[in-house]
């Protein structure tokens, strides 16, 4: 593979490269979405065909689907797999307690759920994405389309009794039209700037009908490799 790459391309290259060591062959792996999990997808395509790798993959998106049938990856529905033995994916955040907010593309709900049902989830990403305290990238939240403006108003006064520094929601929008997520949904974008209490926001956020599932991973993150433009890999 081509490495004459910028130096966040060479950064998320770089830490695919390094999660790709995690997979050995026989193993059911989830395959995260967005461009540093595109790596990841590319990276195991190339072992696949060069170096004999026998895995079978769950994608967390119609994108990364399409990409790891492409790259000549075998794609199983989950409900196919069952469990996983690992799950690689990007994150937006994440913080010293490996806690993430995710979903900037929009895929966050397969993501969780995939993670979720996986023996180790790796993060991939570049260091710009540690951050001490998570909240200034906005978290994510998907619901759905009936009623989301009423969802929206019911999650701002929810948003009043939380430890959180900013309250702006905003609906994700595609050009003129609202996004549309595989599952058919919407995604309100959480303003918040600093998130005190992530678990809790997280358990508020999902009791909330019309909720279907906030970007926060807790406790579902087992490490993570941060690439370097200069080549470095960390894990963590
Ligand atoms: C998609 C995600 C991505 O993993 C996250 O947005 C990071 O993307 P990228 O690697 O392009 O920075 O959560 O829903």
């Amino acid at each position: 593979m081509s490495i004459d790459l910028s130096p966040i391309d060479k950064a998320k290259f770089v830490a695919a490269k390094r999660a790709a060591q995690y997979v050995e062959s026989g193993m059911k792996v989830g395959l995260g979405t967005g461009s540093t999990a595109s790596w990841l997808v590319k990276c195991l395509g190339e072992m696949v065909r060069d170096d004999g790798l026998k895995i079978q993959g769950v994608p967390t998106s119609s994108r990364t689907a399409a990409l790891a049938r492409e790259v000549g990856i075998e794609v199983i529905s989950l409900d196919e797999a069952k469990w996983l033995d690992i799950c690689i994916d990007g994150a937006d955040e994440f913080d010293p307690n490996l806690n993430l907010i995710k979903g900037g593309g929009g895929a966050h709900l397969q993501e969780k759920i995939v993670a979720t049902a996986s023996d180790q989830m790796i993060v991939i990403t570049d260091a710009s994405k540690s951050v001490e305290t998570l909240g200034a990238f906005p978290l994510p939240l998907e619901v759905i389309p009936f009623g989301w403006q009423t969802t929206k108003t019911i999650v701002e006064e929810a948003l009043v009794g939380m430890d959180v520094l900013g309250r702006n929601v905003s609906l994700r929008m595609n050009g003129d039209a609202p996004y549309v997520t595989d599952e058919g949904n919407h995604i309100l974008d959480l303003h918040l700037n600093r998130i005190g209490n992530a678990r809790q926001l997280s358990l508020v956020l999902n009791q909330i009908p019309g909720v279907v599932e906030n970007g926060l991973f807790i406790d579902i993150c087992d490490a993570v490799v941060i690439g370097y433009g200069d080549g470095r890999a960390e894990v963590r």
